[in-house]
């Protein structure tokens, strides 16, 4: 039977790594870590992961400064607004919540967020940083799965890794990170021939395709290490993973749980990432930093 991998648990423990880092921050600059969120729209579900980013803010000391548009919103006033947010000091992190609404062009958008208040490693030159073995901002999603992968202590080096899903969000970044701490990477999708058998070869497996109970447990390697991304919500109410849990629980020596495993790592990952853009804005300002 498998451990289960408590992501709310960690997501604490990054968070409170995070306040007590803020505080420290404060102390060297004498100003608040900012994140800028940008909500488009009436998406409710939106709505509710921005408020929660922004709860999660204030409880470790970052400012939030929110600019709320009506659906209606031009092209133009969204690019400018992400301009004055990338030249102002205070805002020292961007984040503009996705999707935006069709009448919008959400790359143009994404591409003019300036790559150093880039927070969720989204913009082309911080993809192609990570590519590069670069500093830079790294997608959130990915590191909350490293940082569980960290947490469980599952040797990486050398290791069979299986990815399936090729989203920029999370597959194709989770994995290089992956590869950049020595997996040998397989990246699977939709279209891949044998899947089970590229999954039965898996030592550690991460489930990032967002159809629900896609990955079956009769799939999974005994003795592997499950990470799953997805949050499916059934018709029932219920939500499920991609990977089919009870069954895969029997094989795997680690699984995450869904809800409670890779989800609450997410905004976790946001904090820490606004924290680091704050860091190497300030110290290039030439403020304190000692
Ligand atoms: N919408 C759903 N997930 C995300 C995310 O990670 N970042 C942004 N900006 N929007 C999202």
């Amino acid at each position: 039977m498998a451990e289960i991998i408590d992501g709310k648990a960690e997501a604490q423990r990054v968070k409170d790594e995070t306040a007590v880092a803020v505080e420290k921050f404060r102390a060297d600059f004498g100003v608040a870590p900012g994140l800028a969120t940008v909500l488009v729209g009436d998406d409710a579900a939106s709505a509710t992961y921005v408020r929660n980013k922004r709860r999660s803010c204030a409880k470790v000391g970052i400012e939030s400064l929110h600019h709320e548009l009506p659906a209606s919103t031009g092209q133009g006033e969204i690019m400018r607004l992400v301009r004055e947010l990338n030249s102002r000091s205070d805002a020292h992190g961007i984040l503009v919540q996705l999707p935006l609404p069709d009448s919008i062009d959400s790359r143009e958008v994404l591409n003019a967020i300036s790559p150093d208040k880039d927070v969720d490693g989204l913009h082309p030159v911080n993809q192609g940083r990570l590519l590069a073995g670069e500093d830079g901002m790294r997608p959130c999603t990915p590191l909350g799965v490293m940082r569980l992968l960290e947490r469980c202590g599952v040797e990486l080096k050398g290791a069979r890794a299986v990815v399936v899903g090729r989203s920029l969000l999370v597959g194709k970044p989770v994995a290089m990170m992956l590869l950049e701490q020595h997996a040998t990477v397989t990246l699977c999708h939709s279209r891949t021939r044998d899947l089970a058998d590229e999954i039965g070869r898996a030592d550690v497996l991460v489930a990032a395709v967002g159809i629900p109970e896609f990955v079956k447990g009769e799939w999974v390697r005994p003795g592997s290490t499950v990470i799953d991304v997805g949050i499916n919500r059934l018709d029932s109410g219920k939500l499920v993973g991609d990977v089919a849990f009870a069954e895969a629980s029997e094989r795997a020596a680690f699984i995450t749980p869904v809800p409670g495993g890779v989800g609450p790592m997410t905004v976790a990952m946001l904090l820490a990432n606004t924290l680091t853009a704050a860091r190497r804005q300030e110290s290039n300002a030439g403020g304190g930093g000692r």
